[in-house]
Parts: structure tokens; C-alpha cells; sequence
């Protein structure tokens, strides 16, 4: 191996650089040698550089490179096959035209931006050679010939230009690197739309009659197009493929970026993502419970805690009555503690006898009494009429397996099945088969989705979901909410799929930061629900179907309270009769005795 690839690392850090500096100089140095060794000093002041990277052989550069105090890569057979991690500022130096031959891709997409310097012959047309860099889509050259000892010309490749090199004298202080793609000339950006709303919506423009897109990806990509002053080339995704279509055609460089976005998982490549564009969650999109019927609402409002805790104030008071009215235990017993009246009738609300030669202690216990007796009355009265007029919800569904429970099934696209078994989704584990219903047709899924279909529970992401959330104030009654316990992640990382070399991909990494970070991405997204309505791609209706009328309280919604009336009047019917039967019994046995 090291045979094949002759790569010589020199590393003369530091390391008497002083002296072999001024050996280097005295040595047999040509002209040519020294003006191409400012040439570099000037750059390395200018535009700072920490590694060389010398491609071919035999040229002025070599013996430059030992003079620079900087580590120095030699690659003289024009490639490596090694993933070498060159940062972006590494100075290339080719000794030719065709010196670097790396073929490695890792390294390519590492280096494409680096900047390059050509030695050449005096014959070749740098034209050619910028033409020849650009098919490679390297565009950070600059080219020095033979002949740069006499003429001090430095050519700078200018790819949006005409012609498109520019001469530059060593002399001045003209910028020898450009940002090339700074204004790209109305040059076309390929790219291909999802058309999926709100991220990328379709519409014609009324006063060009141009098709064009809306929607917070695709406004994201139309501004960055705007800013590189370059032309949007987009088609429309068509209405029967799979979004992945997209992603294939940005892996096969036919496009430059999609308008669409990718969920980041551990197994995609990162050559075809950009910086993620939106953090975002993947969590279920539940059926808000039905409400709760007329006659459950009394079971409701009846907490066993709350109903123990007045039962254990009322025992207190009972006992603090009987021992208030003569400052004794005398009369206290379970009888009287349990059955107390004026206990029972003061915490009920209910008037009760107040002792007129009442002592301190037991005023103070009735006032204590009132105080309770207020609390509670109003307490339920107020419970019982908000529930009345608007019942409270059934149980939520919290774990996976609830959705069989309450009889929900999960719609899920095919393609997210796929997904989420490759990445081993730990929590798409958890829902059983039987309460998933796999749609091969996405867009099927998608339109149950955007109607609301309460035959079924969806995933949505974060981002999706709001402008579900801002659709559904509209509704008498929502629909549907986003459950914060069922997530399969928290953290989606989307992204937006670009070109394995896009060479302005650092220029739309940097929008998109900037994009986020002015707040124009949360602006829009917020706004999406009503471009979708402007767009007629969401009507702007009640999916709720709502009743005309909300039934009324019936007498039957009151029955079950009624039974317990009759039950507890029937109770007590029974206790008076034993009573009187057991008083007829012991007086008839007095009479034997
Ligand atoms: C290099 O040459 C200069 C004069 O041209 C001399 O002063 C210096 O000592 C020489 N250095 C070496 C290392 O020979
Ligand atoms: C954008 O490109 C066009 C076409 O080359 C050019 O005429 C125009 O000046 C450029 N705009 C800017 C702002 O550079
Ligand atoms: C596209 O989708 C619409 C429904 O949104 C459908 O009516 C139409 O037939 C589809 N077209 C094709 C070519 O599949
Ligand atoms: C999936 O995850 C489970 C545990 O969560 C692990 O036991 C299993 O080996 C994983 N399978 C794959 C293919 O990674
Ligand atoms: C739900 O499913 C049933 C039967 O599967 C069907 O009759 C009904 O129309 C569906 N409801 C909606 C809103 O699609």
C-alpha cells in the first residue's frame, strides 16, 4: 500500500523551521521558485491556510512546501484511498493539469472547497482548465504559469463570468479567491417539489401566470434561489409516486436539492442532507374521548378521597359537638357520633337547631361547622352545573396498548412501517399488530389525515400538527389531540436533501441557520394553515360535523340518582318498621317477664 500511494508526510513542525527556512533560501532557488514561494507567504497571510496538500511531481512546489513552517502532504501519484480528514484550510498545489486524480469520494466532497493552485505549462488555455475544474465542480482554482517569474499573472478561475478566469497581478491586491456563487447569474437550480401542504404548496401566480410554490420549505428554497440570484427550476412530484422519488433522484445528482423533507435517522447517509432545517416530534395524533354521558357525571364528581375526608370532618365534628354542649364525654358514643343531625344537616347546608345558651366552645365549633358546610355545597353545586352544562371527557388512551382498549386503530403509511422496524423503533415495537392498519397508498393516508377521519388515529409530526391545531379552533368541537405520552421521537432531525457535491451547500447551510434564526421558518409555519385556506387546499369548514342541537338534560340522565333516593328512602323504611318491631317485641316481653 504505501508503495502504491507515495504519501511522505512531512511534518516539520516547529522543529528548526527557522533554519531550514533560510537553508532553503540560500540553496539553488529559482526565480520562478521565489516568486511563487511570496506568492504563497501572501496567501498564507491573507487568507490563512494550515496544511498544504501537494498533488503530481516535480515541480516548484515541492521544494516551497519544505520551506513553509507547515505540515505538507505530498501525494504524488495523484490520489489516496485513504478517508484523509483535510479541513477547509488546506491549501491544494497541483504541479499540472491533471495532477489530482483523487478518487475517493469522502475526500472529494472534503476538498471540493478548498483552494487550489495550478502550476502549468505555458501553452495550456486556462480556459480550459477552469472549464475542466468546474465539470469537477471544484471552483476555488487559481492558475500560475511557467512564464509567472516574468509576468506576476495570477489567472482566478470566475465560473459566472465571461470570460471566466480573471487576470490578476501579483503586484496588486485584488482578491485571488471569490465566492463564485455569491450571484450565480440566473443559472437554474434543479430541484423537485413534494407539493405535500403546508411544506410545499403549488399555486399560479395571477400576475406572472407562472407556477410557483408556497409553504415554509419551499419558501425557504425560493429565497435562497433569490439570494444566489439564481433561477428555481422546479417540477411537481407526480400524484402517484412515492415521496422517495425524490431522495433517489438527489442520490443520482439529478437534482440539486428537493423540496421536501428527510428525517435523519441513524442509517442515511449525511453526503445528501443538509444541516437539519427543523427539530421536530413524531407523535401520535389521538382521538379526543367522548364526552362523558349525563348519568355518569354524579359517579364523577364523587372522589372516594374526598368523599373519606369529609366523612372523617364530619366524625371530628360530631365528637367536638357532643363534647361542646357540656363540656363532657358523657354522651359520646358511635350512635351519636355517626348519626349526628346537626352535624349531618349543618355539613348538608341544611338549618339545624342552634342552642340559644350556647357556650364559647360550642359556638366556635358551629362556626366551624358553617365555614365547612359553605365550602362543600358550593364546591359540588359548582362541579355538578359545569359538568352539566359541558361533561367532562372519557379516559385518554397513555400507553400503547390502550389502543386496542379503547378500540382505536393506528393508520401508518408502508413506507414509515418500513422506517421505523429498519431504525428499530423501540416504541413502534410496543403497538400490537392488530391495532395497526398499513396503508401502501400514502397519499390515501394523508387525505383520512387532512379530513379528520375518526375511524382512525394518525402519526403526525410536530410541525404538521400545528396547522391541524390552528384548523381545528374553527371546529365547534376538536377532534383530535397530540398525545404528549405516545411519541416514537421527540427529536426528529429534518433535513433537506441536497447533492452529494452541491458546492454551494455551505451557502445553504447558512441560510437555513439564518432563515431559522430571524424566525421567518416559525412565521411561516404559523401562517401555513391559512396559506393552505388562501390555496383552497383545506376548506375553511367544521370537520366536526356538528349536531344542530346539543340534547338536553332528560329525566332518565338523572336516574341513577333517583335509585339511590329510592334505595336510601326504602332503607330507612325498612330500619323505622324494625324499630317499631323491636319495640313491640320488648314490650310484649316485658309483659311475660
Ligand atoms: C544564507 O546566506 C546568507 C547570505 O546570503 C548568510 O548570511 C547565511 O549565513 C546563509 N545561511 C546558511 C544557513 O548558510
Ligand atoms: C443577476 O443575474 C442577472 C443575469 O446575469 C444579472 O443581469 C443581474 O445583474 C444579477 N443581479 C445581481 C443583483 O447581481
Ligand atoms: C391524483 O389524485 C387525485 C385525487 O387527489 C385523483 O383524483 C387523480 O385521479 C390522481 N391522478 C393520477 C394520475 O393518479
Ligand atoms: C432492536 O432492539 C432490541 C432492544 O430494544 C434489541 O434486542 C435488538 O437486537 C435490536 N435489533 C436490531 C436489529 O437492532
Ligand atoms: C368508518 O368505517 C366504517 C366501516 O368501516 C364506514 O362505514 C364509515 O363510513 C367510516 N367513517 C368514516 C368517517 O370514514
Amino acid at each position: 500500500m504505501a508503495m502504491v500511494w507515495r504519501i511522505i508526510l512531512l511534518l516539520h513542525l516547529g522543529y528548526s523551521g527557522a533554519e531550514l527556512y533560510q537553508r532553503g533560501i540560500n540553496e539553488s532557488y529559482t526565480e520562478q521558485e521565489e516568486r511563487l514561494l511570496s506568492l504563497l507567504l501572501r496567501l498564507q497571510q491573507e487568507e490563512y491556510y494550515d496544511t498544504l496538500l501537494v498533488y503530481g511531481e516535480e515541480c516548484p512546489f515541492h521544494s516551497l512546501s519544505r520551506s513553509l513552517e507547515i505540515p505538507a502532504v505530498m501525494v504524488s501519484l495523484g490520489g489516496t484511498n485513504y478517508d484523509w480528514n483535510f479541513g477547509s484550510l488546506t491549501l491544494i498545489l497541483s504541479c499540472g493539469f491533471s495532477a489530482e486524480r483523487e478518487e475517493n469520494h469522502r475526500t472529494l466532497m472534503k476538498l471540493q472547497l478548498n483552494r487550489r493552485i495550478i502550476h502549468l505549462q505555458k501553452d495550456i488555455n486556462v480556459e480550459s482548465v477552469c472549464n475542466y475544474y468546474a465539470k469537477k465542480e471544484q471552483y476555488n482554482i487559481a492558475v500560475v504559469r511557467e512564464d509567472f517569474k516574468n509576468s506576476q499573472v495570477i489567472y482566478a478561475c470566475r465560473f459566472f463570468q465571461d470570460p471566466n478566469f480573471a487576470e490578476i497581478s501579483s503586484s496588486k491586491r485584488h482578491p485571488i479567491y471569490i465566492e463564485n456563487f455569491q450571484n450565480m447569474n440566473k443559472r437554474p437550480i434543479k430541484t423537485m417539489a413534494d407539493v405535500l401542504a403546508p411544506r410545499s404548496m403549488p399555486y399560479v401566480d395571477k400576475n406572472t401566470g407562472e407556477l410557483k410554490l408556497m409553504g415554509y420549505v419551499a419558501n425557504l428554497i425560493s429565497n435562497f434561489a433569490q439570494r444566489l440570484n439564481a433561477t428555481l427550476q422546479f417540477e411537481v412530484l407526480k400524484n402517484e409516486t412515492n415521496f422517495q422519488h425524490i431522495l433517489e433522484k438527489v442520490r443520482s445528482d439529478q437534482l440539486d436539492l428537493g423540496i421536501t423533507m428527510h428525517a435523519a435517522l441513524q442509517k442515511t447517509p449525511l453526503d445528501t442532507a443538509s444541516y437539519p432545517f427543523m427539530v421536530t416530534t413524531y407523535c401520535l395524533m389521538l382521538q379526543i374521548p367522548a364526552k362523558l354521558p349525563y348519568n355518569k357525571v354524579y359517579e364523577m364528581i364523587v372522589d372516594p378521597l374526598v368523599l373519606g375526608i369529609i366523612l372523617l370532618l364530619f366524625c371530628i365534628l360530631s365528637v367536638l359537638l357532643i363534647y361542646g354542649r357540656n363540656r363532657s364525654w358523657q354522651d359520646l358514643s358511635l350512635a351519636n357520633v355517626l348519626l349526628n343531625d346537626v352535624s349531618l344537616r349543618g355539613l348538608l347546608g341544611q338549618s339545624f337547631p342552634f342552642p340559644l345558651n350556647s357556650n364559647r366552645h360550642l359556638k366556635l365549633v358551629f362556626i366551624i361547622l358553617c365555614f365547612a358546610s359553605v365550602l362543600m355545597t358550593t364546591m359540588y353545586d359548582a362541579y355538578l352545573q359545569s359538568f352539566f352544562t359541558n361533561p367532562p371527557s372519557g379516559p385518554h388512551v397513555h400507553t400503547y396498548k390502550d389502543l386496542g382498549r379503547f378500540n382505536q386503530k393506528l393508520a401508518i403509511t408502508a413506507i414509515e412501517v418500513k422506517t421505523l422496524k429498519n431504525i428499530n423503533n423501540s416504541h413502534f415495537h410496543e403497538v400490537k399488530q392488530d391495532d395497526i392498519v398499513v396503508f401502501d397508498d400514502w397519499q390515501e393516508l394523508i387525505r383520512l389525515r387532512d379530513n379528520f377521519n375518526l375511524n382512525y388515529s394518525f402519526i403526525v409530526t410536530g410541525d404538521r400538527w400545528s396547522s391541524y391545531a390552528e384548523q381545528q379552533k374553527i371546529f365547534q368541537k376538536p377532534l383530535f389531540y397530540l398525545s404528549n405520552d405516545l411519541c416514537f421521537t421527540r427529536m426528529a432531525f429534518f433535513s433537506i436533501p441536497l447533492r452529494r457535491y452541491l458546492p454551494y451547500r455551505h451557502l445553504f447551510e447558512d441560510h437555513i441557520l439564518r432563515q431559522n434564526e430571524f424566525g421567518l421558518v416559525g412565521y411561516w409555519q404559523a401562517h401555513s394553515f391559512f396559506d393552505m385556506v388562501r390555496l383552497g387546499i383545506t376548506p375553511l369548514e367544521d370537520l366536526s360535523h356538528p349536531k344542530p342541537f346539543e340534547k338536553s338534560i332528560i329525566m332518565e340522565d338523572v336516574s341513577r340518582i333517583l335509585q339511590f333516593y329510592l334505595a336510601g328512602m326504602v332503607m330507612s323504611i325498612l330500619c323505622f318498621l324494625l324499630e317499631l318491631a323491636v319495640a313491640k317485641w320488648s314490650s310484649w316481653r316485658g309483659k311475660r317477664m
